[in-house]
C-alpha cells in the first residue's frame, strides 16, 4: 500500500492508495471488511457520492422519501428522526460505520428496502453489489465546489496537534487526483459510465441540477426507486414537504444539528458549512479555478460529462 511523505500535510500524510482510490487514516479495514462480508439484496439502496458532494443532503432526502407514509400525513403519531437525529446516524455507511469492528453486523435481516450509504469507486464496491439488482444512487458536485468544501471539512476535523492545510496544498493535491476516495474524476467517471449503460441500475445526479429543479429530481429519484409519487401525494404537498424538511436551512437549524455529535464522534455541525452552488468563487483566484477546470476537462475529455 503506498502512502504519501508526510510533509503534504496532515490528511495526505495518512491516505493511502487502495485498487487506485486514495483511502484516509482508518478506513482500510472497513473497506475490506465490507467488501468480504457486505451480501446486497435485490432491494437494496445505495447511495454513493465523493465526501463533499452533499452525501448529508442525500441520505436526509432518500431516508424521507423510502419512509414518507410513515412519518407524515394527519395519522401519522411519531416525530420525524431527521428532527432529533443527524442524517449520516440515519443511514450508515457501509466502509465508515458498519464494517469497522472486527465482528460482522447483522443486516440481513433489516427490513427492506435496507438504505445503505458508501464513498467507494464502482469497481471497488462489494461483488454483490454489482451482481445483484440492488439500485445505486450517485451524486456528485462541481470540482471547485468539492474541493473548496473538502479543504474547509479536513481543517475543521484535523487533530489538535496538526496545523492547518493550505487551499493551495488541498488545490495541488486533488489536481494530482490525491483526495479522499479520489482521483476525483475516476470515480465520477465510474458510476457516469455504468449509469449510461444500465440506467436502471445507477441514478446519476448532480448536486446543482438538485438545487435548480428540487422538484423534479426529487420525482425522478422516487420513479427511479420504484416508488412514485401518487397523483394525491403530488397535489398535497408531500414533494414540497420532504424538500422543505431536507433544505440546508431546516437542517443545520436544528438543535442536534448545532449541537449534537454522531455516533461516531464528529460533530454534526461539521457537515454544514453553506450549501450553496458556487461558493468556490470566494476562496479560489483565477488560477486555481483554471487549474482544476484544466485538469478536469483533459480528465473527463470524451466521456459526455461535464460538470
Ligand atoms: P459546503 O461546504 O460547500 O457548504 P457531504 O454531505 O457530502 O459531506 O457534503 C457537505 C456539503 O454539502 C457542504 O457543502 C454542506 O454545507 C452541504 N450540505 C449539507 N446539507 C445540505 C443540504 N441539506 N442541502 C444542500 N447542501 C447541503
Amino acid at each position: 500500500l503506498p502512502s504519501l511523505p508526510c510533509e503534504q500535510g496532515w490528511l495526505a500524510a495518512s491516505l493511502h492508495l487502495y485498487q487506485g482510490f486514495w483511502l484516509g487514516p482508518r478506513h482500510l479495514n472497513g473497506v475490506l471488511a465490507c467488501q468480504r462480508h457486505f451480501r446486497a439484496q435485490d432491494t437494496d439502496i445505495l447511495l454513493v457520492t465523493t465526501p463533499k458532494s452533499g452525501t448529508t443532503w442525500l441520505k436526509a432526502i432518500l431516508f424521507t422519501l423510502l419512509n414518507r407514509t410513515k412519518y407524515s400525513g394527519s395519522g401519522s403519531q411519531l416525530q420525524h428522526p431527521l428532527l432529533s437525529q443527524n442524517p449520516h446516524d440515519l443511514v450508515p455507511f457501509l466502509e465508515l460505520n458498519l464494517y469497522i469492528e472486527q465482528d460482522v453486523p447483522h443486516l440481513a435481516s433489516l427490513p427492506p428496502p435496507r438504505l445503505f450509504a458508501t464513498h467507494l469507486a464502482y469497481q471497488s464496491l462489494p461483488q454483490s453489489v454489482r451482481d445483484s439488482k440492488c439500485k445505486l444512487v450517485y451524486l456528485c458536485r462541481n470540482p471547485k465546489d468539492t474541493c473548496v468544501s473538502l479543504w474547509h471539512f479536513t481543517n475543521k476535523l484535523r487533530p489538535k496537534d496538526k496545523c492547518e492545510n493550505s487551499l493551495q496544498e488541498a488545490l495541488d493535491r486533488f489536481c494530482r487526483g490525491v483526495s479522499l476516495f479520489g482521483p476525483y474524476w475516476d470515480h465520477v467517471l465510474g458510476y457516469h459510465k455504468v449509469s449510461s449503460e444500465t440506467p436502471e441500475k445507477v441514478l446519476f445526479l448532480k448536486y446543482e441540477d438538485m438545487k435548480e429543479d428540487p422538484r423534479a429530481n426529487l420525482k425522478r429519484l422516487a420513479g427511479f426507486l420504484e416508488c412514485p409519487f401518487s397523483e394525491d401525494e403530488l397535489r398535497d404537498g408531500t414533494v414540497d414537504d420532504i424538500l422543505r424538511l431536507c433544505s440546508f436551512d431546516s437542517l443545520s437549524g436544528l438543535e442536534v444539528n448545532k449541537s449534537g455529535k454522531l455516533a461516531s464522534g464528529e460533530e454534526n455541525k461539521v457537515f454544514f458549512r453553506r450549501g450553496e452552488v458556487g461558493d468556490w468563487v470566494n476562496y479560489l483566484s483565477v488560477d486555481m479555478a483554471e487549474r482544476i477546470d484544466r485538469v478536469v476537462e483533459e480528465k473527463l475529455l470524451g466521456s459526455g460529462l461535464r460538470l
